[in-house]
C-alpha cells in the first residue's frame, strides 16, 4: 500500500522522494508528463511506483511538489480524491518578477489559499518549504540533520508528517496552526533572498534555516 504520494517530479519531488524512501516508505510519484515521472521513480527505486497526474494518489499523504499556481490548479483538479488525505503543501510563493515580496496578500498564506480550495474533508499541513531541493537529498547541512517546520490545524496530520519526517532523518518541529504558514513562507523568503545577494557569496542554495540547542 502506497504511503505517500508525491506530485511533480522536479527538484523538490526528487529530494522528497529520497526521503521518502529513505524512510522505508512505499512511494508514488505522479506527473503531467508520465515518462518524467517514470524517469524519477526508476531513480528513487525499484518499489517505488509511477504515473500520471489523472491518477487518483494512492498516498494517505500527498506532498504537491509544484508551483504555487500549479498546486491550486492539481488540489481543484483532484476535489474530492483528496477527502480524507493529508496534504502537504512545501510552495514558496515568491513574486519572481519584482523579488521583493510574495504573490499572497498580508494575512494570509499560499497553505491557506491551497486548503480554501482542498475538498473540506482534506487536511492541509505546511511543511519543507525551508528545505531546499539539494539538502533533502542528502538530509542534512555539514552532517546537521535538517529542521522541517510544520504547521496544520489538524494534529493528526501534523503527527503523519512529523513520523515520516523522523524517520526521513530529519527534525520536525511543530509551529502550530496552519496560519504560522504566513511565516514560515515570510522566513525562506528572507532566506532566498540573502542567497540572491551578492554580498553574501558564501550562502548557497545548500543552506538551511536551523533552530540551534
Ligand atoms: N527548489 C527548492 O529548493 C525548493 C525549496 C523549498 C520549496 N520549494 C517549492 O517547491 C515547489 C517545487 O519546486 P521545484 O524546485 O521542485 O520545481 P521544479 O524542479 O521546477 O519542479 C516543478 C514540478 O511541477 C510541475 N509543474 C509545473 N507546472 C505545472 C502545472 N501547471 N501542472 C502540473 N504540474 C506542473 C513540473 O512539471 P514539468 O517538468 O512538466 O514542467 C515539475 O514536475 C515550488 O512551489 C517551490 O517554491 C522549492
Amino acid at each position: 500500500m502506497t504511503d505517500i504520494t508525491i506530485i511533480g517530479s522536479g527538484n523538490m519531488a526528487r529530494g522528497i522522494g529520497t526521503r521518502a524512501v529513505a524512510a522505508g516508505r512505499a512511494v508514488q510519484i505522479l506527473d503531467r508528463d508520465e515518462t518524467k515521472a517514470a524517469a524519477l521513480a526508476a531513480e528513487l527505486g525499484d518499489q517505488v511506483a509511477s504515473g500520471a497526474i489523472q491518477a487518483t494518489p494512492a498516498g494517505a499523504i500527498v506532498v504537491l511538489a509544484l508551483p504555487f499556481d500549479a498546486a491550486k490548479e492539481v488540489v481543484t483538479a483532484y476535489g474530492a480524491a483528496l477527502a480524507g488525505k493529508t496534504i502537504i503543501d512545501i510552495t514558496n510563493p515568491v513574486d519572481f518578477t519584482t523579488f521583493d515580496s510574495l504573490v499572497v496578500a498580508p494575512g494570509t498564506s499560499a497553505a491557506e489559499e491551497i486548503a480554501a480550495l482542498a475538498d473540506q474533508g482534506a487536511n492541509v499541513v505546511k511543511a519543507f518549504n525551508t528545505t531546499f531541493a539539494g539538502t533533502l537529498v542528502e538530509g542534512s547541512v555539514d552532517g546537521i540533520p535538517l529542521d522541517v517546520f510544520i504547521a496544520s490545524d489538524s494534529d493528526e496530520a501534523k503527527a503523519a508528517v512529523s513520523s515520516f519526517v523522523s524517520a526521513a532523518g530529519l527534525r520536525p518541529i511543530d509551529v502550530g496552526p496552519l496560519r504560522r504558514a504566513r511565516e514560515l513562507e515570510g522566513f525562506q523568503f528572507v532566506l532566498m533572498t540573502l542567497q540572491a545577494d551578492p554580498a553574501h557569496d558564501s550562502f548557497n542554495w545548500n543552506t538551511g534555516l536551523k533552530v540551534l540547542v
